[in-house]
């Protein structure tokens, strides 16, 4: 990994960046020329052109990539253990909406795996690293497309698996583990917020068969400003949709957070 920081620059750190909203968040963010933007795919050849294109439109020079496949936590543990110098805003947002049930090496149900589990794996992996950054942020983007969390059956063993449940499940999910993590990490400095993007075709939205009717850009908005405004840095544990405070639901029940906080963490080995 190269790791050329100036002092004063600030670098972010997004996952999903070759999808719809994931990249255009990286571009929005590389339009700063002190902003550091470290891409991060699955797909060696699509994550560099990501790259690429982000550096032509941009003129940043500190775009850079790593691989991750982030529904794998040794891959997480990896880049964790593998990244240089300061990490200021993890922006947690690749999601996969496959049709059919599908499980990760490891046993896992894929949308669990990669929509709430990564985000908890990463989040624990790069705490250290942004509590020397402080005050540094996480985001957690989600939806306000989320319901019908069953935390007895998340991987839907128990359940018939619907691609479009198990997506509601998952961003439900996300918007309580947001809640669940900023209570841990205040007192190190991480601010740590959920928000929704915006409606956009992507493969994503395409699966679960909606169309999306904003643009890429106009669905990073929200979560650009939440990674760069001091609002993301005063607010900790909120939800936000069209850069407005919502109050959520998901997140009055404190120990229904905190059951589902360590059933993650049953999932996640510390080394
Ligand atoms: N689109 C909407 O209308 C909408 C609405 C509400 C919330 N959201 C949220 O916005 C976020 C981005 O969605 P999107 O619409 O931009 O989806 P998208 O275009 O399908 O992008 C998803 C991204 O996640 C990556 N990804 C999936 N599985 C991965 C894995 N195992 N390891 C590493 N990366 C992986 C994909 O990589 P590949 O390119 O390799 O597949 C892609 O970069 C998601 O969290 C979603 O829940 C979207």
């Amino acid at each position: 990994m190269t790791n050329d920081n100036k002092s004063s620059s600030r670098v972010f750190l997004v996952t999903g960046a070759t999808g719809a909203i994931g990249k255009a968040i990286s571009r929005q963010l590389a339009q700063e020329p002190d902003h550091e933007v470290v891409l991060i795919g699955r797909d060696e050849s699509r994550t560099r052109q990501a790259v690429q294109d982000i550096i032509r439109d941009t003129g940043n020079q500190s775009v850079r990539h790593e691989i991750a496949d982030l529904s794998r936590q040794a891959d997480i543990l990896a880049l964790a253990d593998w990244w240089q110098g300061p990490l200021h805003v993890l922006i947690n947002n690749a999601a996969v909406t496959p049709r059919t049930r599908q499980e990760t090496p490891e046993g896992i149900e894929l949308q669990f795996a990669t929509n709430v589990l990564a985000y908890f794996w990463l989040t624990k992996a790069f705490s250290n690293i942004l509590s020397k950054s402080t005050p540094a942020r996480v985001l957690f983007v989600a939806s306000y497309w989320a319901g019908d969390l069953d935390i007895g059956d998340l991987e839907f063993r128990r359940r018939q698996y619907n691609n479009n449940r198990a997506y509601r499940q998952s961003k439900q999910a996300d918007r309580m583990l947001a809640a669940a993590f900023a209570e841990r990490l205040k007192s190190l400095g991480i601010s740590v917020n959920a928000c929704h993007p915006g409606d956009v075709n992507s493969k994503l939205s395409r699966n679960l068969g909606f169309g999306g009717h904003e643009t890429p850009d106009e669905g990073a908005d929200t979560p650009v400003w939440l990674a760069t405004d001091t609002v993301g840095q005063q607010k900790t544990g909120k939800y936000f949709e069209n850069r407005q405070e919502v109050d959520d639901r998901f997140t009055h029940d404190r120990p229904a957070l905190e059951a589902l906080y360590k059933a993650c963490a049953a999932y996640t080995s510390d080394r």
